[in-house]
């Protein structure tokens, strides 16, 4: 049910992306705007536990974090409660729609610290060395261009940064999402240790999905 309800939603006339060049992976096709009230659904806390992903994070006051991929920016004012307003978080999409979407979430729940920032398919367009953490959920699968967008992530985070992927768990046929929006540890790992990364803690305690803690080499 949720496999097709992704696939009712992607970007119109958005076409196959084809394959990841060091794994082989077949890359996933945008979600659409459209898709939004997905992200927003209630049983989202049931089906995927948000609060115990932000909890294992340990977001910190003050932090400067990046939501990549952000979305309606479900996660995005979750995580800009935990910074508190001497922190701050980039929203960051490549969907124009998105954004307006998340600016008008981040108005009816009076979130002030959140900036959004529309990227490009290659350039997340975010500081340099801007960000104690930079997460992506549900997204990292969708990037047309995950080489550029690592490097350019990269540059963006501070030496002693994180870089957390959530996805969900290609390994399990039970999660129900469509084999392309899921990934596993090893396609993780190899892509993203490709780029300059290094995995240094994997968690497993989500119901659907991998939380994947790099760190740069
Ligand atoms: C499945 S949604 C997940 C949204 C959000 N992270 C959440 O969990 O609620 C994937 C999002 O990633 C965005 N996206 C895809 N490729 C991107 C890229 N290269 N840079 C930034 N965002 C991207 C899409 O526009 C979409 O909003």
């Amino acid at each position: 049910m949720l496999g097709l309800l992704l696939s009712l939603v992607w970007v119109e006339g958005m076409q196959a992306q084809g394959k990841h060049p060091r794994s082989g992976r077949r890359i996933a096709q945008v979600m659409g705007a459209a898709g939004a009230d997905w992200l927003e659904r209630s049983e989202r806390e049931s089906e995927e536990n948000p609060t115990r992903a932000i909890e294992l994070l340990r977001f910190q006051k003050g932090m400067v974090v990046a939501d990549v991929g952000a979305g309606s920016g479900y996660y995005s004012s979750r995580i800009a409660e935990k910074v508190g307003p001497t922190g701050k978080v980039y929203a960051n999409d490549i969907q124009p729609e998105m954004i307006q979407i998340l600016k008008r979430q981040m108005r009816l729940r009076q979130v002030t610290n959140v900036e959004p920032v529309l990227g490009t398919e290659q350039d997340p367009k975010l500081p340099a060395a801007c960000c104690d953490l930079i997460l992506m959920v549900d997204v990292y699968h969708e990037f047309s261009h995950p080489v550029e967008m690592l490097r350019k992530l990269r540059e963006s985070l501070k030496d002693d940064g994180r870089l957390v992927l959530l996805e969900y768990r290609k390994e399990d046929p039970y999660v129900p999402i469509r084999p392309e929006h899921k990934m596993s540890l090893k396609e993780a790992k190899l892509e993203v240790e490709g780029e300059g990364f290094r995995l240094e803690k994997v968690m497993e305690d989500l119901p659907w999905q991998h939380i994947l803690i790099f760190k740069k080499k």
